[in-house]
């Protein structure tokens, strides 16, 4: 079920039996020559609505804007700064809380969504976990057994092909492999923390960090969703039981 298209009625009665809600968070920004700008959104919306199938949970509204400010000398990319975004968040939490839902699961999409969805978390009066997509067992086992090191940290294989398979395929045949990451880097810049734009621009010229996205197949991105939604969906379960 999703929120935006249930009515007031229909929430009520749910609440009734459930506390607990979905919230996916992802990114609009750009994501290489073959990744669509608003993949981290999609991506975060689409396990999330697949996984609600198998739990029967409400799906929010995705938070789709967030802070990408390492990708603004790239077209299409919207940023907020952290502290908008961190408020947005706990008042959408909070909003969910008033009503009685208690139990809320933050799926997010977006590296950079995480310190600011823990810090909006805390102010708010409801349970709330936070979920990466890529943080499930079976999930990391398709991508490494597709990808290993090429999924790499931005326009990845695995995201490009969840968008392949939900909404359209982009190729460009001469397109060459990325620059490989060294493991000092991928350490020193997890959760998204890159440099001022027009260096990031500079060192990473099409927008993809260490990310082989020629590699995802539209076949793969239906089956990300439906491990992720599985794996979502028993994450879920347990959490609001
Ligand atoms: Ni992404």
């Amino acid at each position: 079920m999703r929120l935006e298209t249930m009515t007031w009625i229909e929430v009520e009665a749910y609440l009734r039996r459930s506390a607990g809600v979905i919230l996916p968070t992802g990114s609009m920004e750009q994501h290489g020559p073959l990744g669509l700008i608003g993949t981290d959104a999609i991506c975060a919306r689409e396990m999330a609505w697949a996984a609600a199938d198998h739990c029967e949970a409400i799906v929010a509204p995705e938070l789709a804007y967030a802070p990408a400010p390492f990708n603004m000398s790239f077209p299409g990319t919207v940023s907020l700064d952290a502290t908008l975004f961190r408020q947005v968040a706990r008042q959408v939490m909070g909003s969910l809380a008033h009503h009685g839902f208690r139990k809320i699961y933050v799926l997010n999409g977006h590296g950079a969504n995480l310190e600011p969805l823990r810090e909006a978390a805390e102010g708010v009066e409801a349970e709330v976990r936070i979920r990466s997509w890529w943080d499930f067992d079976g999930v990391n086992t398709l991508r490494q057994a597709w990808y290993g090191d090429w999924e790499g940290m931005h326009a990845t294989p695995s995201e490009v092909a969840v968008t392949q398979h939900t909404h359209r395929i982009i190729e460009d045949p001469d397109l060459p492999p990325p620059r490989k990451l060294t493991s000092d880097f991928i350490k020193a810049h997890a959760g998204d923390k890159h440099g001022p734009p027009d260096a990031h621009r500079r060192d990473f010229p099409d927008g993809r960090v260490g990310s082989h996205s020629a590699l995802a197949r539209p076949e793969q991105g239906r089956q990300l969703i439906e491990t992720a939604a599985q794996e979502i969906a028993a994450d879920y379960r347990a959490f609001t039981a």
